[in-house]
């Protein structure tokens, strides 16, 4: 067990490693302690070894054995003799500086920190019940000698090649039970104190836990692990409950400080598993690193993030092709003692990228080493870069699941992308201002492509959040009605499957939270969502007007809905009847090209439109829901628009609204201001505009763990670009918000079938009732009702019976065992279920079901 300079620093701190170490004995472990100094002391020791003055150094010797007595007045103990030795000896290396050497004398030093808190330690341990054995680590650690090493780092950055001692084991267990001793130092082959550098008292623990072959290693820190992002930059980063031993070596090098990398390579091979602990929370799972390989999906596991990293571009002066060169050019680097990271090349240039972890990147020491190269190449340097890291087990294999986080790299500055031979990380290179607003979406976009696959809540524990953050995060399955209407719900399912079921409640809730945007004058709902009569006129009584892209939806809602309420017809590519024929009715008519206008416009003569226009680029949950740019057929191009108003005045026609829909799914609350503003400013150069429509597509998330929009959020922002352009109407037309939660398909499970690794549970219904799936790779939650509480020990492929290979509702799904006739839940089914539904294979339709 191993704790860190703050878990050390004081008496409630002890009291709880006293606690912990004593659970751990009632396990029937025996227990070696390995401790850092008190918190601030290395600093102070590493300060005094600064000073010249040997009176200065008195004095700082004399601050720090202040420190321990007053730790030691606290715990109420007499001094101990070990203690008293090593205080001693840090006053008398304090007065004499000369004999040892300057390293080693700093190395001598410094390691008093460890030495006098693992005295203090064992008395106050064995005073409080537990007897322990003060063990002088360096008589356990030898440190190698490398050939790379100079002086300076065998002292004080030394290695330890720890290999399984069974003699060591031995003599401890003729000792005793408990064992405290110092991280971070060691001794080298002529018998001097050396130090183990960064990261120094986890190595240390390793180097233990390799030595004794322990069943484990416990690193209690001040966090409950490793998690899938720095949770100071994405406070929805997920617990890694576990971990091989590959995976968190890459994380922790690419990024997270929880653990230093260099401590998991000596346990690999004896196989000894790692476990990172809250000491504060003990209760928490924590982190365990281990040999086990899980029958689980490949999935990324973390996003990490670099910053400082700088780039050297070097461009060929027709030298590259002659044997040799990249040697020549990377002995520079080495000359100037650094490391290089990442490589990228090409026939004509390689790039590198150094590491300010490993390298001590001063701008000297880049001038340096950029004139030694100018004589070779062209060189030029970028900085500051930050290193975006994915890592997971197979990456190689999950690139199609990373479609949508490599488009957001597009609108960026990438400089290089690396992919590790490991198959376990995928960088790319950026400009370090992007990254801290980046990184948490990036986060969310890989929990929504399923690539983070965080559904697994045997890998993935909760959100950093919802450990340690002020309140709980609204959990997707918190706006879940399901298990309050389960028997319900069961007795419905029956009766029949396959069924959409819609709560009625759910729409109102949501349908009331929209109502609540100040700033919005007037709602629609895009009734292509979901046409079911009972929500149209649930919707109805709430105030909404319906937006309709069809004659059929438009004859279908005029027939469903009171004569009140507001009509929008929004068509696109629609023939010259259905505009005739939508002009007879009270909707408002949108146009989106200048064809109509160009060929049929006696048809709108002295009418008032409002015009659809492409804001140049989209949005969504996937690239087919994205409506905007080149790429995507709806709205004129801006560089249209004097056009349509040319040809608008000819034809008397009045432009009375300005309207943009860039997509579907977006979670985020600020895309619907950045919209407003700019219909807003294109509005104010057409003078005949009232309103301005910005569209819906306001998502809603699918993936536990995913951030909901804040609606408060929205609020907030839409009040502030309405302030900005207070003279026009704002006007929304939300789908899938309203009634995506309000919806689940039930199936019922028909066979099973075991195939190589995967397992296939097969449903009554599949893409002819559900087709986002299939379409979009859309993620629905699918839950096994009739098992509801069981715990999700299977990891099922979920199929249905249709004849095409993409008729699979969820791929790797953790659920309890299922038997013929459960029945299944898939959920968020409210929105684009039922109304893309098609009667491929015969098979029959789903009907609808309404709960009030
Ligand atoms: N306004 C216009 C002009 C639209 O085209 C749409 C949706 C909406 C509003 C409503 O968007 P929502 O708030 O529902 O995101 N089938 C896809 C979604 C396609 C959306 C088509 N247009 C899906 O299942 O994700």
């Amino acid at each position: 067990m191993k704790f860190g300079g703050t878990s050390v620093a004081s008496l409630p701190r002890w009291q709880n490693i006293r606690e912990l170490v004593a659970s751990r004995r009632t396990e029937g472990a025996r227990v070696l302690v390995v401790v850092s100094a008190l918190s601030g002391i290395t600093d102070a020791l590493k300060q005094l070894c600064r000073h010249a003055d040997r009176a200065e150094r008195n004095e700082a010797a004399k601050a720090i054995v202040q420190r321990h007595y007053e730790l030691l007045e606290h715990m109420q103990l007499a001094l101990p003799g070990t203690l008293n030795e090593r205080l001693g000896d840090l006053v008398r290396l304090a007065d004499d500086s000369g004999s040892l050497g300057e390293l080693a004398w700093q190395a001598q030093v410094q390691a008093h920190g460890e030495l006098m808190s693992s005295a203090l330690g064992a008395a106050f341990l064995s005073h409080s019940g537990v007897t322990t054995q003060w063990l002088d680590a360096r008589e356990c650690l030898s440190a190698v000698a490398l050939p790379n090493q100079n002086e300076r780092t065998r002292l004080l950055s030394a290695m330890v090649e720890a290999k399984p001692d069974p003699a060591l084991n031995a003599r401890l267990a003729a000792l005793g039970e408990v064992f405290i001793t110092q991280g971070f130092i060691a001794r080298e082959s002529q018998g001097r104190t050396v130090l183990l550098g960064r990261g120094g008292s986890d190595t240390s623990a390793a180097y233990f836990g390799a030595l004794l072959k322990a069943q484990r290693v416990e690193i209690w820190t001040d966090v409950a692990g490793m998690f899938t992002a720095n949770p100071r930059q994405v406070p929805g980063a997920r617990l890694l409950q576990r971990l091989d031993y590959e995976e968190a070596q890459e994380i922790a090098s690419t990024g997270a400080k929880v653990l230093h990398p260099r401590c998991l390579s000596p346990l690999r091979e004896p196989r000894v598993p790692l476990l990172i602990k809250d000491t504060n929370r003990p209760e928490l799972e924590g982190t365990v690193i281990g040999p086990e390989v899980r029958a689980h999906a490949p999935s990324v596991k973390a996003i990490s993030a670099r910053k400082g990293i700088t780039l050297v571009s070097m461009e060929s002066v027709g030298m590259w092709q002659q044997v040799g060169f990249l040697a020549d050019v990377f002995a520079h680097f080495k000359q100037h003692g650094l490391s290089v990271d990442l490589i990228g090349s090409a026939e004509t240039n390689v790039t590198v990228s150094l590491d300010p972890t490993e390298n001590l990147l001063d701008s000297d020491a880049i001038a340096a080493l950029a004139s030694d190269l100018a004589k070779v190449c062209r060189v030029k340097v970028i900085a500051p870069c930050a290193a975006i890291t994915l890592v997971g087990r197979g990456m190689r294999s999950l690139l199609h699941t990373l479609s949508g986080v490599l488009a957001e790299f597009g609108q960026l500055r990438v400089h290089m992308i690396s992919q590790s031979s490991n198959n376990l990380n995928l960088t790319f290179v950026v400009d370090e201002e992007v990254v801290d607003l980046l990184l948490p979406h990036l986060h969310d976009l890989l929990i929504g492509a399923g690539a983070l696959r965080t559904d697994d809540s045997a890998l993935f524990g909760p959100s950093w959040q919802a450990l340690y953050g002020s309140g709980e995060v609204p959990d997707v399955a918190a706006a879940w009605w399901h298990e309050a209407e389960r028997d319900r719900l069961l007795q419905i399912a029956a009766e029949a499957t396959p069924r959409y079921v819609y709560h009625l409640p759910t729409v109102r809730h949501q349908a009331r939270e929209l109502k609540s945007l100040a700033a919005v004058d007037r709602l629609h709902y895009a009734v292509k969502a979901n046409t079911h009569p009972a929500i149209l006129a649930a919707l109805a009584e709430e105030g909404f007007g319906f937006e309709c892209v069809s004659p059929g939806e438009l004859k279908f809602v005029l027939a469903h809905v009171p004569e009140s309420a507001p009509l929008l017809f929004t068509p696109n590519f629609a023939p010259r009847e259905d505009y005739a024929w939508a002009l007879t009715t009270r909707a408002t008519v949108s146009l989106d090209a200048l064809y109509p206008l160009e060929h049929w416009g006696e048809l709108f003569r002295g009418r008032e439109i409002v015009l659809r226009v492409d804001l140049g680029r989209g949005l969504g949950h996937h690239e087919k829901v994205r409506t905007g740019g080149s790429g995507s057929k709806f709205g004129l191009p801006v560089d249209q628009l004097d056009d349509f108003l040319h040809l608008a005045d000819a034809h008397g026609v009045t432009v009375r609204g300005l309207h943009a829909h860039l997509g579907s799914g977006i979670l985020d609350d600020t895309h619907w201001g950045e919209v407003y503003a700019q219909l807003a400013s294109l509005a104010e150069r057409i003078g005949s505009v009232s309103f301005i429509d910005i569209g819906g597509g306001l998502g809603v998330p699918s993936h536990p763990g995913e951030a909901r929009l804040d609606i408060a959020a929205l609020d907030r922002v839409l009040r502030e670009v309405k302030a900005a352009y207070p003279h026009y109407q704002l006007w929304m037309e939300p789908g899938r918000y309203l009634v995506a939660d309000a919806g689940v398909l039930l199936a019922k499970v028909t066979q099973q079938k075991g195939k190589g690794a995967l397992r296939y549970l097969g449903l009554d219904t599949g893409m002819n009732s559900l087709i986002r799936p299939a379409l979009y790779d859309a993620w629905h939650e699918i839950v096994n009702l009739t098992r509801l509480h069981e715990p999700a020990t299977a990891l099922y492929q979920i199929v249905g019976p249709i004849c095409e290979s993409g008729d699979v509702l969820g791929s790797d799904r953790r659920l309890p065992e299922a038997a013929e006739g459960d029945v299944m839940l898939i959920a968020q089914a409210g929105a684009y279920g039922k109304v893309m539904s098609s009667p491929y294979n015969m098979r029959d339709e789903a009907e609808e079901i309404i709960l009030e």
